[in-house]
Order: structure tokens, then sequence, then C-alpha cells
């Protein structure tokens, strides 16, 4: 946990402890807030699990597979912090599952094996999501989602589509995780320009895959002269970081901790957001209109009450980082457009 989610974790369980036993003396209510994880029994889903069941902000933790959540839910729901939890098991309980929900994680569906892209995965994800996305559409229309399901490039915009369908979409509250990028992006830039890790901050814009997936360490603090070369390792690094835990892993799939690492901190943001918290600044893929041909993107959002308050500007971009917007924008473009005709079938 990132040292400022860990000492918000601990104030905020301090502060509803006290609220429990000194009722009356609370100053500060934490809203009831529900969060539903799709694909809770998963190789992501269960860490991520654990992560929320630790997040103060949760009041009620909905943990929804197609089987085995019974027993995660038996198990997190051992820990004695805030949240109710509840698993709940195949489709005809993902009604009660989603109900209520005010942010929904969705890590359902299959990982890569070595030797596979993300969209190598798209055409088992891609039905998983657009049925859940359907039932989000009709239990909780107006939670927050938000998609780790990969290939997320064309998740998003097939979660869209059926939302668009049902009549329920609203740009503002449909995000996809690229937040495993940010974590890669600041853990790498911290090796390199020897600064504490937990001072650094790296903007990633684009999408989630591949040459799509762009660090722009011009803009990274604290700041530091590396090299051009370094810069270029860096983002080549950021960029494969992925397929490193999936060769790593070698055939038992991808990344699971750290992506619920990064799941965890984005649901986070996305709590404080719908609390009211101000300036909650972090990157996500969502619809925009930064880059006229690209849909969807990912750079920097102030998420808020509402989900999407602002989507900040890209600020400037190195020769280098201008080039790689350059070089992502026909794999995004096609990403995008392949989820979009998916949904419309
Ligand atoms: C990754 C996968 C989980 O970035 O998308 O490792």
């Amino acid at each position: 946990m990132r040292p400022s989610m860990f000492r918000s974790v601990q104030s905020a369980v301090s502060r509803t402890s006290s609220h429990l036993t000194r009722r009356g003396y609370a100053t500060e209510p934490v809203p009831e807030r529900k969060v539903a994880i799709l694909g809770a029994a998963g190789g992501i889903g269960q860490p991520l699990s654990l992560l929320m069941k630790l997040n103060p902000l949760v009041s009620t933790l909905s943990l929804y597979d197609i089987a085995g959540t019974p027993g995660v839910a038996a198990d997190v729901s051992h820990i004695n912090s805030r949240s109710e939890v509840t698993g709940y098991a195949g489709e005809e309980e993902l009604g009660k599952a989603l109900e209520g929900a005010d942010v929904v994680i969705i890590p359902a569906g299959v990982p890569r094996k070595p030797g596979m892209t993300r969209d190598d995965l798209f055409n088992i994800n891609a039905g998983i999501v657009k049925s859940l996305a359907t039932a989000i559409s009709k239990y909780c229309p107006h939670a927050l989602v938000n998609m780790i399901s990969n290939p997320v490039n064309s998740t998003v915009p097939i979660a869209a589509e059926v939302f668009k369908k049902a009549g329920t979409y609203d740009e503002k509250r449909l995000f996809g995780v690229t937040t495993l990028d940010v974590v890669r992006a600041k853990t790498f830039y911290a090796g390199k320009a020897k600064v504490p890790v937990a001072d650094v901050n790296v903007p990633v814009i684009g999408g989630h895959a591949g040459v799509t997936i762009l660090p722009l360490f011009s803009q990274a603090t604290p700041q530091a002269n590396l090299d051009d070369d370094v810069i270029k390792a860096l983002t080549a690094r950021t960029q494969d970081g992925g397929t490193e835990v999936v060769t790593a892993k070698a055939g038992k799939g991808s990344a699971t901790l750290s992506m619920a690492y990064a799941g965890a901190i984005f649901a986070d943001a996305c709590l404080k957001g719908l609390n009211g918290v101000p300036d909650v600044i972090e990157c996500s893929y969502v619809q925009s209109n930064l880059i006229a041909e690209l849909p969807f993107f990912a750079s920097k959002v102030r998420i808020g009450k509402n989900g999407v308050e602002e989507i900040l500007g890209l600020g400037s971009l190195s020769d280098f980082e201008q080039q790689g917007l350059e070089n992502l924008k026909a794999e995004l473009k096609s990403s995008i457009e392949k989820g979009i005709k998916f949904a419309s079938q």
C-alpha cells in the first residue's frame, strides 16, 4: 500500500472505531459505500478483495465470481476492518452482487500466457465484459466502473457501447484502470533517478497495451537529468512491464499482486472522489476528446462526486514522447474500433 493510502487507512480505521465506541462524538461520518468486485475469486480478484477489505471507505464489499467466492468472502470477512463482506457465486446471484454498488471493479476474465498480447484475450474476455456490463446497466447503472479486464483498450469501449444501448451510459462513470502503468513507471524511474520512490510521480497516457502505454518521463517529479537512452529504456520497460511478469510467471498467468495493488489505489481514488475529497487526480483510460481521432484515451483526470470531473491536458511533451504519441494512435484506434464493432453485433 502506498504510504499515504496506508496512513489514510490507519486514520480512518481509528476514526471508525472511535465512532463505534463513542457514538455521538464522531465528527466526520464516513459515508456508506458498496464496492463490488466481479471476478473476485481469480488471480487479481483475491488480493484485490483483501486490499479492498482493508479500505475503511468501504462499508459493503460484494465479491462476485462464477465460482469460489463463498470461500474468498468467508476468508476476508474475518479481517477486523469496517466492511461487511458477502460472496456471490454464479450468474443468478450477479444482480444481488451489484445492487446498490457505488463502485464496480472488473478483473474478470482470463490472463495472458507467454507469447500472447493483451489483444489475444479479446475473444474470451470481450464476451465476459459484455455480459457483466449488461448486468451493471440493469442493477447499478450509476456506479463508477473500474475496468481491469484485458484488453482494456477494447473492453472499455465495449462497456460504453453496452451502456449506450441500455440507455444508461454516462461517460464520466466509466474508467479503464491504467494505474499499474503508473505504478511501474514510478518504480522504474525511482530506481534510475535514485530518488525515494514514495516521492515520485509520472503521468502515463495513451492506453494499456504495449506501445499504447506512454509514460511521460519529461514530466516526472522529482526531476532528474536522465540521459535519452535511459529514458528510452525506462519507456520500453514500462510498456513491456506486463509482459515481463507474464514471461517470469512462465505460463502461470500475468500480473496479479501488483495489478491488485494498482486496482485498489484506483478504487480508493474513486471512493474519495465520490466522498467529495478535493483534487483527486489519477491517470485513467476514459472517453476523451484530447486526441481527435481517439474517442478513448488515458490521461490525468480529476475524479469527483459524479466520476470524471475534468480531463486534464497532456502538458508539454518531449520530442521522443511526441513521437511515441504518433506511434500509438493507429493501434489504439483499431483496438477501440474492434471493441465498438464487437459490442454492436
Ligand atoms: C498488466 C496486465 C494485468 O499490465 O494488464 O500486467
